[in-house]
């Protein structure tokens, strides 16, 4: 199975780049590995500049541009677009918005700024930069989004994160089918990719006997690794991904079966 584009070199542009022991890093490095050019974007600076030094270092001589901004921000995400465009990084062929954060207070707790800022990260992030990438896309004859959700949208929470967060992610899965059958005419697809738990610092303070708790409840008896789901993204960008549109990819050992 080939990871390409079968249209020449495209930019991949990924959000939620910056940690080395993240989804968006490993979904980086993924697409590097498989010829694709990057564009990589995260709101932590510092993380970012390490990424892209990582990225190279691993897979020499792969054009990396990175871009410190946040997904919410849409004058931010207007200008990168515009800066991308104008490099010369070639033609844009693939969106994974992976950028996101938990929720981690109960409902009755939950203020309304916390539910704001978890649907502005995890929701609109996704929906801003999809209408700043997508008409790239369209003009360059080649197009592929994949939206980053959780198991938590599938089942309301429960492996880590709470409400907010399972509305959110629940809210990219509508947010990837209506884009599916609008962006269909362009040849673009639209999926999203739901995780259940996987080995990252996104569990913030979280400690070894929970880490261990959540492995356990999990069918296979295992968190996922990172690197798993940064492959199916990368899948779901290739050309060989064409006719799968629309749909929510579960990748989580069993957690949810539907
Ligand atoms: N780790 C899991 O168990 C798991 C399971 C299901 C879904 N997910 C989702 O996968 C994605 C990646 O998570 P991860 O586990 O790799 O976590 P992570 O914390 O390692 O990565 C998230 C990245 O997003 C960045 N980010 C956060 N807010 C941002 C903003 N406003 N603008 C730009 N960048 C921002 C962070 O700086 C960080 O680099 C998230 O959307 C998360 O909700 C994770």
């Amino acid at each position: 199975m080939s990871f390409n584009t079968g249209v020449g070199t495209r930019t991949a542009v990924v959000t939620g780049a910056a940690s080395l022991r993240g989804i968006g890093f490993h979904t980086a490095v993924r697409f590097a590995q498989e010829g694709w050019a990057l564009a990589l974007i995260d709101l932590n600076e510092d993380g970012l500049a390490q990424a892209a030094a990582a990225v190279r270092e691993r897979v020499p001589g792969v054009q990396v541009a990175a871009f410190a901004l946040d997904v919410t921000d849409e004058t931010a995400v207007t200008t990168v677009a515009g800066k991308v465009a104008a490099s010369e990084l070639p033609t844009v062929g693939a969106l994974c918005n992976i950028a996101g954060i938990p929720s981690p207070s109960s409902f009755l707790e939950l203020t309304r700024s916390e539910w704001d800022r978890v649907m502005a990260v995890n929701l609109t992030g996704p929906f801003l930069l999809s209408q700043a990438f997508v008409p790239q896309m369209i003009d360059g004859g080649y197009g592929r989004v994949v939206n980053m959700s959780s198991v938590t949208a599938q089942h309301g929470g429960g492996v880590f994160s709470k409400t907010s967060y399972a509305a959110a992610k629940a809210g990219v899965l509508g947010l990837t089918r209506g884009m599916a059958r609008e962006l269909a005419e362009h040849g673009i697809t639209v999926n999203a990719v739901a995780p259940g738990v996987v080995d990252t610092d996104i569990r913030v303070g979280s400690d070894d006997d929970t880490e261990r708790a959540l492995a356990a409840a999990v069918p296979l008896k295992r968190q996922a690794r990172p690197e798993e789901i940064a492959a199916l993204f990368v899948w779901l960008c290739c050309k060989d991904s064409a006719y799968i549109t629309g749909t929510t990819q579960s990748i989580n050992g069993g957690t949810y079966v539907a």
